[in-house]
């Protein structure tokens, strides 16, 4: 009987929201109805997933200092960083790269630190590295952080011998050269790593291939990608750029060649004002603030377009969607080296963050994996150093705010909201996603992007009551607030009490350019 109440309500709600608001009675202009017990697909944690590229100060600098180093550390990792990382609940860290991952050859980054021959990053900055951080140090960090590794393979400058090695190296259990060598380097025992990615890029940095030529050159390297000593690999290939559905098309479209990899990457960036005039990522006013939005409401627009591709190939959703590069991409800060791509992080960056995540989970079915670009002072970081210092961005609280839906499953929802209406343009002034938890808990994100606006949303919750709410908030005085190395929480969280819960209506006042995170439970 309860279940087919709840399907009734759902085909009123869901068929016919006003219908369905008017029956129920959702007083306001901005309404969200989320049923409760009736969840859909699990939202893989892998979408709270990290990125850590040779780049700028992200490795060097803001994640390893090196075991001499005067900066408190383990094993050469900053402790900071670690402590601060863990918080996160980080699933996955992507690494070496990024453009820098079709450069790497991985034997020159093993064995003991000073016999390394140094590299020159020739992509990012030209700068010399000493290749003190390698594979044992990466998944080191990976232990210390309690994540998997996602390794991403060279395949622009490599071979096919050396990707093969490499995986054979890190995860094999039997006895051959590789592991020997493993062994000597100090490691006994394989690592497990799941996920591995067949190049970076390959349209661009990682060999300017066409589609085909990436398609049969993939299946090539993947072919001898063993999964060895019961480690299974989950093989990412190279996907499109932004919107590239004939990408898309040309790696899904032949059986042979999809079923050489498990997951397709997709990268996109928001970048205000085009590649040759990028804005700033303090210095901007509301139209650059409502344009960063605009452009962060596409990556869903781009995500249904590959959708649709991959539902013709793949009904059954066995190929995943990684999302493995996003985030808002701003010109560096004035003084420091432009090809270290070193930005700071506002309240902005923290709606772009809960934009996108919102969308992830909503496109749970599909989306398998994604990661922020990047980790550690590069683009829209979590977290920035300076030589002992850190501060935690306004995009690091976000992460920690939404990890609750990790693993989670997501909830049927239907959002009615008003426009966020900036020079004639429109966007929807609310972002929202819900999930339910193993425990019965339910969470619910959202935020409000108008700058000057406090919206009250009702939100009707259909199904098993709820007895407790409580809540967290992101929120600051500007616009272009931020976290600096002397006045480090200006953008914290806090608790979050402006919301009433009667007759199962959820009315939550939502202050201007906020994020909330609700949990109800029972
Ligand atoms: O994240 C910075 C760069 O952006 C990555 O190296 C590359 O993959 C992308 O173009």
């Amino acid at each position: 009987m309860k279940i087919s109440i709840t399907i009734l309500l759902l085909f009123l709600l869901l068929a016919g929201m006003d219908a369905g608001a008017q029956k129920i009675n959702i007083p306001g202009e901005d309404k969200l109805v989320i049923i409760t017990d009736n969840s859909g697909p699990v939202i893989s944690k892998d979408i709270y997933g990290q990125f850590s590229e040779h780049l700028g100060a992200c490795i060097y600098g803001g994640i390893w200092v090196g075991p001499d180093s005067k900066i408190p550390n383990t094993y050469g990792i900053r402790n900071d960083v670690l402590f601060a990382l863990r918080e996160l609940k980080i699933p996955n860290l992507r690494w070496p790269g990024g453009c820098f991952a079709d450069t790497y050859h991985w034997k020159e980054g093993i064995g003991p630190q000073s016999k390394r021959a140094s590299i020159v990053n020739t992509y990012w900055g030209g700068v010399t590295e000493d290749n003190s951080f390698g594979t044992h140090e990466f998944m080191k960090l990976t232990e210390l952080i309690g994540c998997d590794a996602y390794i991403n393979g060279n395949v622009g400058s490599g071979t096919v011998r050396e990707m093969a090695e490499w995986v054979e190296y890190l995860t094999s259990g039997s006895d051959s050269p590789m592991t020997r060598l493993r062994k000597e380097n100090g490691r006994q025992d394989p690592w497990k790593v799941r996920l591995f990615a067949i190049g970076n890029e390959n349209w661009g940095c990682g060999g300017n291939m066409t589609a085909e030529f990436y398609a049969n050159t993939m299946k090539q390297y993947s072919t001898y990608l063993n999964n060895y000593s019961g480690n299974k690999l989950y093989r990412v290939a190279c996907g499109p750029n932004g919107s590239d559905v004939q990408w898309m098309e040309s790696l899904m479209k032949d059986p042979g060649t999809r079923d050489m990899f498990q997951g397709i990457s997709l990268h996109y960036y928001s970048v205000v004002n085009g590649w040759d005039n990028k804005g700033s990522a303090t210095d901007f006013d509301e139209r650059e603030w409502f344009e960063t939005f605009r452009l962060n409401l596409e990556m869903e627009n781009i995500i249904r377009g590959h959708e649709n591709i991959m539902d013709r190939y793949d009904p059954e959703k066995t190929k995943g969607l990684i999302v493995d590069e996003w985030g808002n991409w701003f010109r560096v800060e004035p003084g420091t080296n432009p090809g270290f791509l070193y930005q700071q992080n506002t309240m902005r960056d923290a709606i772009t963050a809960a934009i996108h995540l919102n969308i992830f989970n909503r496109h749970a079915d599909r989306i398998k994996g994604a990661n922020l670009a990047q980790m550690v002072n590069v683009l829209q970081a979590v977290i920035l150093t300076d030589n002992d210092k850190m501060i935690l961005t306004p995009t690091y609280h976000v992460f920690r705010m939404f990890s609750v839906h990790q693993d989670a499953r997501l909830l049927n929802m239907d959002l009615k909201c008003e426009n966020y209406t900036y020079a004639g343009k429109s966007i929807p002034a609310i972002s929202a996603s819900a999930s339910v938890d193993k425990d019965g808990k339910v969470h619910i994100s959202l935020a409000n992007l108008n700058p000057g606006k406090q919206i009250t949303v009702s939100c009707s919750l259909i199904g098993e009551p709820f007895g407790k709410v409580t809540g967290e908030i992101l929120t600051a005085v500007a616009m272009n607030s931020y976290n600096s190395f002397d006045k480090p929480e200006v953008v914290k969280p806090a608790k979050f009490n402006g919301f009433t819960f009667k007759d199962d209506i959820l009315t939550v006042n939502m202050p201007s350019k906020s994020v909330i995170v609700l949990e109800l439970s029972k």
